[in-house]
């Protein structure tokens, strides 16, 4: 996996007889060129295997896996995506694709009731990790509420899901992604999201205890408008929503900053040197993104800043009864040569800069778990040029495992396609073919 076109003749599949090795894809002065340094801490992880059962079209889909290169080719509508989505569940511990997790049951069992699972066992050297989400399901006309019992377990522990999350880690590519170019603010916030909760076991609990915060402050803001409570309430709210939402933006503000390193040669590589910047839009004030960030940006300066923020929006919130200050409004500004790119990127550029987001992410994710995440590219490469999927296709197999889907037979080029390891799905069956 530390190799690459040019480098080596072999690609891809490298990574099988290197264990303790890792890949420093963009940490090096990036020309796309490989830093063949030894180890600097993070362990290469590999899913050896994974099974679903009852999930989506999945029936009963087991798979042995390896590091390198996997190609799952099949016509659309089969259950490509589906396969991938359950692997990023065994690292985000949710669908990337729906929040109604009735969805992701299988339609049959969703007839009969049942029992769904995904299963995946990664691999770090000689250790092992066995990540599972299981859904009991009730038959329709059942008294339990929505009917699916939803658990998490960690080598066959249940946990919560903020403990779950951040051992098998996962960045998903998928066309979508250009949304979080083109989208709103809340996309980037997401993806923000995923990849600090991926990376900082806390990060997942301070943002479930501040969305709290927020629902219970709002809530206040609407009585103090109907007149049944005293503006002088707020206080004990805004201390709260200050503390809670300095940490975040904290950790927002250092993570955006490590995005930039990655994301700007990954993007100049893709695009022959087009100027990329990342910029982090914290909502201090009621009014817009500040434009000037406190000096020296410490936990206690935002929190200060939060807290005249919310001072000066008083009027303004009673009046809406909604919190306008604080990390739920925040934006990434995404600047390509110095124009905003959610308003004059072309869809073709968007989705370059979304892939040098993507790749970023995965440079970012490794540099603070130590750990090299598997990455999972869901049909990327059907919308991209032939020179641009070679360039993608070198940029990712640094990784240790790299899971892809296509429906084409030739978007994977041969050079890569020979090392790799080849899935056909079919009507939600999986199985490997010779290639
Ligand atoms: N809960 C479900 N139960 C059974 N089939 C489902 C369920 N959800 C989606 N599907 C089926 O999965 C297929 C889509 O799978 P997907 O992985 O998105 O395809 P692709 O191979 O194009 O990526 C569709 O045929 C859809 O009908
Ligand atoms: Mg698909």
């Amino acid at each position: 996996m530390l190799n690459t076109p040019g480098i080596t003749p072999a690609i891809g599949r490298i990574g099988r007889s290197i264990t303790h090795s890792t890949m420093h894809f963009l940490d090096a002065p990036c020309n796309g060129r490989i830093d063949n340094h030894p180890e600097r801490g993070a362990d290469p992880i590999h899913i050896a295997r994974l099974s679903l059962n009852g999930f989506r079209n999945h029936a009963k889909t087991a798979l042995q896996l390896h590091p390198g290169l996997t190609v799952f080719r099949g016509a659309n509508g089969h259950g490509k995506s589906n396969l991938l989505e359950a692997v990023y569940m065994l690292a985000i511990a949710k669908s990337p694709r729906t929040s109604v997790e009735r969805e992701l049951i299988s339609w049959k069992l969703g007839e009969s009731g049942g029992h769904v699972q995904i299963l995946g066992v990664g691999r770090e050297g000689d250790e092992t990790v066995q990540a599972q989400l299981d859904y009991d399901v009730a038959a329709p006309g059942s008294s339990s509420g929505t009917g699916l019992r939803k658990s998490l377990r960690l080598n066959g522990i249940v946990r919560t899901s903020s403990e779950f999350v951040g051992h098998l880690n996962v960045v998903f590519f998928e066309a979508d992604d250009l949304e979080i170019v083109l989208g709103s603010p809340t996309t980037r916030r997401r993806y923000l999201d995923i990849l600090i909760s991926q990376s900082r076991p806390s990060y997942l609990k301070s943002m479930q205890r501040y969305s709290k915060v927020v629902t219970q402050r709002n809530h206040l803001l609407k009585r103090v408008r109907e007149g049944s409570a005293e503006p002088d309430e707020m206080a004990f709210w805004d201390e709260r929503l200050a503390y809670e939402g300095a940490g975040i933006i904290h950790q927002r503000h250092q993570v955006v900053r490590q995005l930039q390193d990655a994301a700007i040669p990954a993007h100049a590589e893709l695009t022959g040197g087009h100027d990329l910047t990342l910029e982090y839009q914290p909502q201090l004030t009621g009014s817009g993104p500040s434009d000037k960030l406190p000096e020296p940006f410490t936990q206690s300066a935002i929190e200060e800043s939060l807290e005249r923020g919310l001072q000066e929006a008083r009027r303004r919130e009673i009046a809406q009864g909604l919190t306008v200050v604080g990390p739920h409004r925040d934006d990434l500004g995404i600047l390509l040569n110095g124009q905003p790119a959610g308003s004059f990127a072309s869809r073709g550029q968007a989705r370059i800069i979304a892939l040098a987001l993507k790749v970023a992410e995965a440079s970012v994710v490794k540099s603070l778990t130590g750990r090299t995440p598997i990455l999972a590219l869901d049909d990327i490469l059907s919308e991209l040029d032939p020179g641009r999927r070679k360039l993608v296709l070198q940029q990712v197999s640094q990784y240790e495992q790299v899971l892809l889907t296509t429906a084409e037979d030739d978007a994977v080029a041969p050079e890569f396609l020979e090392h790799a390891e080849l899935f056909i799905v079919n009507d939600g069956k999986v199985t490997p073919v010779a290639n």
